[in-house]
């Protein structure tokens, strides 16, 4: 067995050298590099968002640009310290396109997600969190192999087929969305 696949993992170090050789889809290609997951290795709250940013490809770590912001506010609001939390995303390489020297954010397709999601179940299996909080669709899709609604799923306690709970909520980049249109306003 390769010692990188996700077979072989045993621990969130052999699972970051895997992550990092990952050319299972063609989104290694343009990124700076792979961006792990970070939390405690056991850890009750699994926080999974869609996949790294511009910010995060850079710095090699989950949410530590604008939407990191967000999340750590959230984080703070529900009482949990982020240094608690396990924070990962479903697709592990910053998927974006060119807009003269501007890197924007493009949406992983369900090849993508489907791609990554060997990653995501291997953090599972080893912090094994007691509830995963799944930040928008791509995070909600790769967790439960659907298509979803947001609207219809948020708030509501799900489980997933290993019975750890799943909670889905918006993701935190479109928060900020909306604050930026009702500050357009003012
Ligand atoms: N958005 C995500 O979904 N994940 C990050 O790590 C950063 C922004």
């Amino acid at each position: 067995m390769d010692a990188n696949s996700p077979e072989a993992i045993t621990s969130l170090r052999q699972l970051s050298a895997g992550e990092q050789a990952c050319t299972r889809c063609p989104l290694y290609r343009d990124a700076t590099q792979a961006v792990p997951g970070q939390g405690p290795s056991r850890a009750t709250f699994m926080l999974v968002g869609e996949q790294p940013g511009d910010k995060e490809d850079l710095a090699g770590k989950p949410f530590v640009g604008p939407a990191g912001r967000v999340l750590d506010q959230a984080l703070h609001d529900a009482g949990i310290a982020r240094d608690e939390a396990y924070v990962t995303n479903a697709v592990k390489h910053f998927k974006h396109e060119m807009r003269g020297k501007r890197r924007l954010h493009k949406r992983p397709n369900a090849y993508e997600i489907e791609r990554c999601k060997i990653w995501l179940d291997a953090e599972r299996k080893l912090i094994a969190p007691a509830a995963i909080i799944a930040l928008g669709v791509t995070a909600a899709h790769s967790l439960t192999g659907k298509t979803v609604t947001i609207g219809k799923m948020r708030g509501q306690p799900l489980r997933l087929a290993d019975g750890t709970q799943l909670f889905v909520t918006v993701h935190p980049s479109s928060l900020l969305r909306i604050e930026d249109e009702a500050d357009k306003r003012y």
